[in-house]
């Protein structure tokens, strides 16, 4: 791609402001409480922490909330940072440009922000990521911004956060595989817990049919069995560590919708029954969505499911 293409094509879609962006969200049950408990720690200056299972609704609640902060408060933005065993302090903060840094030493011009410097710097809400995949040296780059409001940069100095700086952390529970544990200073610094999880079945159907291109709508009576074979993954904890999230139904929701579009086009012939269909939609979408526990063979499970309750 040439200079000019990217950057034409890059300016065009840069995202400028999370409060211009349109959240398709549902609000129901423990999610309308969710969002309430994070607006009450916002206003007494607590830190919150979102916690559950991959899937459960962590990242679009926090993105919804960062757009209501920003639609009251012009040019408070978003910013977040996904985090595994390589994240680096300098990943928050920022680091220098080397060429830059070269030709003119540690100025501010040559330094790059990092996610949690321009939350902090721009009073901005700030994400951070499966905070508990972070080592614990990581994890302590964000003790003086949490407890002090700031944070010093190599070389330029030390700044004071805008007072409307905003922390919230999300994680997958502890005991779910791959996940360093937080760290007790830091875990000492978060005072608002919040537990998400798979929601209830209203809730659930809601989300998915929010999700749904308008053209790929599916029968009531056709969400109805989606969610029985996602609702069965949950069920069986012997077999299953991680179940099916919200992610899974959406899809399966989404593969027998186009379905229902071409044959109500005529592209295709609408010769077999729906559970003939969904069952072949919900091989090819669990055998990715679900984690078994170690010795027990995924396609056995799905098989399992699948005549459970769409009658095999
Ligand atoms: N309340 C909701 N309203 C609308 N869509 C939702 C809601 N909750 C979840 N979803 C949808 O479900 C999917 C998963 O949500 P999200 O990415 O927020 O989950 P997560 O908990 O952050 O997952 P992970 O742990 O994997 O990061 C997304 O497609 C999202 O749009
Ligand atoms: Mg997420």
């Amino acid at each position: 791609m040439d200079k000019e293409r990217f950057r034409t094509l890059f300016q065009d879609r840069l995202i400028q402001d999370v409060a211009q962006q349109k959240i398709d969200i549902v609000l129901s049950g423990q999610y309308g409480k969710a969002l309430e408990l994070l607006r009450d720690a916002e206003a007494t200056g607590l830190f919150p922490a979102l916690v559950g299972p991959p899937g459960v609704g962590k990242t679009i609640l926090c993105r919804y909330f960062a757009s209501l902060r920003a639609k009251e408060k012009k040019g408070r933005n978003f910013h977040w940072l996904t985090m595994d065993e390589s994240i680096k302090p300098s990943h928050f903060i920022g680091s220098f440009d080397p060429a830059i840094t070269l030709k003119h030493g540690f100025t501010i011009e040559a330094f790059n922000p990092g996610p949690l410097l321009s939350a902090m710097l721009e009073g901005g809400t700030f994400l951070a990521n499966e905070i508990n995949r972070a080592t614990e040296y990581s994890q302590n780059t964000l003790l003086e911004p949490l407890e002090e409001a700031s944070i010093g940069i190599p070389h330029l100095g030390r700044i004071q956060a805008d007072e409307d700086f905003f922390f919230i952390c999300a994680m997958n529970p502890e005991e779910l595989s791959g996940t360093h544990r937080l760290s007790e200073a830091l875990k000492d610094r978060i005072k608002v817990w919040i537990k998400l999880t798979y929601p209830e079945k209203a809730t659930e159907l809601d989300i998915i049919r929010i999700n749904l291109p308008e053209q790929f709508m599916v029968e009531e009576s056709e969400l109805e069995l989606i969610y029985s074979v996602i609702e069965e993954t949950r069920k069986n904890k012997i077999d299953i560590e991680v179940p099916a999230s919200i992610r899974a139904g959406i899809a399966i929701a989404k593969l027998l919708g186009r379905r229902r579009y071409l044959e109500s086009k005529g592209i295709v012939e609408d010769e077999e029954s729906v559970y003939v269909h969904l069952a072949d939609i919900s091989k090819h979408v669990l055998l990715g969505s679900i984690k078994p526990k170690p010795g027990v063979k995924v396609e056995n499970i799905i098989d399992g499911i699948i005549n459970k309750t769409l009658g095999g």
